[in-house]
Parts: structure tokens; sequence; C-alpha cells
């Protein structure tokens, strides 16, 4: 898609640079418009190279190309990141004093804006009615979120993280035709907790990272997710509450779990167990701490299996509903990945099984992952390395492809 970026002057041009290179990595032709004022920030060759494409703030060059409007007609989107008190006013008002002026009046595509100012400029009531004129043309803001400021006080006014706001302009971008438009998705996340006492339990490592970027991916697509987080971290959760396709719905235990996936996979086209879930919880939880006092020799735990809720769901499933399973394998010399999934799938019913390999160093907690993923053909549809949010995207294509 050809994304128009412009970048006014704020400090937080330098985080945009980041916005351009997740945009370039996605493959979409990317051009930067920076004004006069932005460049005193980050300088052209910055946004040339990272960009890949020439970059310009003049009305007065390549005009044979007629590059004052021909950026602007030629967008599938524009969005402005940092968008300064300056810049939000002048486009309320339809100036057109520069390339991105021009670009702006000149577009039909859909455009989004990063506002970014200190707290008392944004609220300053001209601001506001300057947003709120933008806001019922249509353009969408992003942010600003409340935070530190670079003058070290704190308030709204800090622009929207890079991530935040490339999320955004995928769901535009993808909008209507992102394939999972409309459909309803169910996402578990993190790992759940059986209690042994008031203040203990026995959990496992997985931090929700990868079920919380299969809902952002879905969610990117047009989806409307519910995401079921079993003690996943606030700051793994941040990424996806500002978001406003996905309803986080928090769960710890798996019968917590079982319960929420109950009363919600019915509703769900897709429902994707990401969650590691107990197979076994305490048979009994004692009301009171359990104390070394009370022990005679070694302390003996009696555990009971948990209900399979993937297999279950995948028994119950209805017409048309796509049910994706997961599994977090220790590597076992002469056993592949690939023939422990193709055995768990079948195992489970489920329709897709998405398998990765975990120990000590591997998968959980970690950034990166390695994921492979069997249908129900026996096949492997996918074998993809990278961060997380890489191998969400595929995934997602993966059963978006089953579900055409
Ligand atoms: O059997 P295993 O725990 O490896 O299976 C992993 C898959 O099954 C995951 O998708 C997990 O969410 C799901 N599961 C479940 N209920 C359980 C255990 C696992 O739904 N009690």
């Amino acid at each position: 898609m050809f994304v128009v970026v412009g970048v006014t002057g704020g400090i937080a041009a330098y985080k945009t640079v980041q916005l351009v290179r997740l945009l370039v990595k996605d493959g979409h032709d990317v051009h930067v418009i920076p004004t006069d004022d932005a460049l005193r920030f980050v300088g052209q060759p910055t946004w040339e190279a990272i960009s890949r494409n020439p970059v310009t703030t003049s009305v007065h060059d390549d005009v044979a190309q007629v590059r004052h409007v021909a950026l602007g007609q030629r967008a599938d989107l524009v969005v402005v990141a940092p968008a300064t008190a300056n810049t939000i006013a002048k486009m309320a008002a339809g100036l057109a004093g520069d390339l991105l002026g021009t670009t702006l009046l000149a577009t039909t595509a859909p455009v989004l804006i990063a506002p970014a100012m200190h707290t008392e400029m944004w609220l300053h009531p001209a601001t506001q009615a300057n947003v709120d004129t933008l806001t019922t043309r249509g353009v969408r803001m992003i942010g600003p979120e409340t935070g530190e400021l670079t003058g070290g006080d704190s308030g709204p006014g800090r622009m929207a993280e890079p991530e935040r706001i490339h999320d955004a302009v995928l769901r535009e971008l993808h909008h209507g035709s992102g394939g999972a438009a409309g459909s309803a998705w169910l996402v578990t996340a993190g790992g759940t907790r059986e209690p042994l006492d008031p203040v203990r339990f026995i959990g496992n490592r997985s931090s929700g990272r990868q079920g919380v970027e299969v809902a952002l991916a879905a969610a990117r697509r047009g989806a409307d997710v519910t995401l079921l987080a079993a003690n996943v971290d606030r700051s793994v959760l941040d990424r996806a509450a500002g978001d406003p396709r996905i309803r986080i719905v928090p769960v710890s235990t798996t019968e917590d779990l079982e319960r929420a996936v109950e009363s919600r996979s019915g509703a769900a086209d897709v429902v994707v167990m990401a969650a590691a879930v107990a197979d076994y919880r305490p048979h009994e939880v004692a009301d009171e701490k359990l104390r070394k006092e009370h022990a005679e020799g070694p302390l003996r735990l009696e555990l009971v299996e948990t209900p399979d809720i993937l297999a279950g769901l995948a028994r119950r499933r209805r017409e048309g509903q796509t049910i994706v399973g997961f599994a977090a394998e220790t590597p076992v010399d002469g056993e592949s990945l690939t023939e422990r999934a193709v055995a768990k799938r079948r195992r489970k019913g489920a329709d897709l099984l998405a398998a990765n390999e975990v120990g000590w160093t591997a998968g959980f907690e970690q950034d990166d992952n390695h994921l492979l993923v069997v249908d129900d053909s026996d096949e492997v549809v996918a074998d993809v390395e990278g961060t997380k949010r890489d191998t969400a995207e595929v995934l997602v294509d993966a059963i978006l492809a089953r579900s055409r």
C-alpha cells in the first residue's frame, strides 16, 4: 500500500523513525513528508534511508510530477506523527503552505494523526476545538497518551508509542479487506494458576506475549476479539489495552478459564487457545496458609486432572467454527516437533495446532519464537521463526486461509 507519513516539528519525531521502519518492513511503499521544523529534529537523510524513498518538504520540488498533490492523490492512507498543536490548527483551517498541507488537502484517503505536545497546549480550548473539527471530518486520533513529557512534567500529551500507531495504521488499511472483518475471535493468553492455599499456586512461565500478539494480529485484520488473559503481566497486556477491537477479560485458574470459554465460545467464529493451561490442579486447596511446622516428613501434594478445554471445544464445535490449539514442547531426541504437533492435533481434535519448543531458555518469556503450524490433513502449513508479532501474523494468515 502507498502510505504517506507526515512528520511535524516535535521531539517525538525521533520515534516516528521506528513507525516508518515497521511500515517498510510490512512491505508498504512509504513516503515521508516532514515539515521544515521536523527536519530540525530528524534530518532528511534519515527519512530517506529508512523509507527508501526521496523526501522533500517543498511544493516547488518535482513540479513536473505535480508532487504537491500527487502524493495525496496516490495515498491509501496518511498518518501524521507527531502532530503538533500548530499542525492540528493548520489542518483544521485547511492551510496549504507546505507539501504536507497540500497533500492533506489533496487526499481522500483515511487520515490518522498522533498528537504530541505539552499538556497545557493539548488542553487549550483552541486545540480541543481544532481536534473536534478534525474528528467530525473523519480524521482519526491515536493518543495522546498520559505520561512523562520532555520537560519532565507529566500529563496527557505524549505521542502514542510507534507500535500502537502502527497497529492503528494496519487496522485502517485492512479495514473491510483484512479477511477477518466482522468475525468474532476468542483468544486465550498467559498461564493458569492453581492455588494450593491462599498465598501459593502451581503455575507456569507463560508470559502471554504470543497470545496477545495473536489477538492484536486478528484485530488488525478487522476481527472483534475477546482476549481471555490468564495472569498476564500489565506490561504485556498494555499492548492490547488501547485497542478498540479487543476486549480483555482477566481469568486466573483453569476453572475460571473453562467457564469464560464456555460462555463466550458459542459466539466465536475462531477460538485460539494460546494459553498454557494446567493439566493438573491440587486435589484440595487449604483454607489457611500451609505451614512447615505441621508437616511430618516430605509434603505430599495430590493432584487431579483438569478438564481439557480445547478437546471439549473441538468436540462441540459448530459448523464453520475454527478451533486452534497450541503445544509447548520440550525437545526430545528422535521425535520431531512436527510429529508431536501432528499427534497432539489429532488427540485434541483441533483444526490447526501451533507448536513451539520451550525450555529454560526458549519459548516462554522470550520476544522471539519458532512456530510450526499443522492442519487436519497432517500437513505443515506454516513454519516461521521471528518475533512473536511475526509468528502471530503468520498464524492468523493460516487461520484465515482455512476459514475462507
Ligand atoms: O496437552 P497440552 O497441555 O500440551 O495442550 C496444549 C493445548 O491445549 C493448548 O492449546 C492449551 O490451551 C490447551 N489445553 C486446554 N485445557 C487443558 C490443557 C491444555 O485447553 N486442561
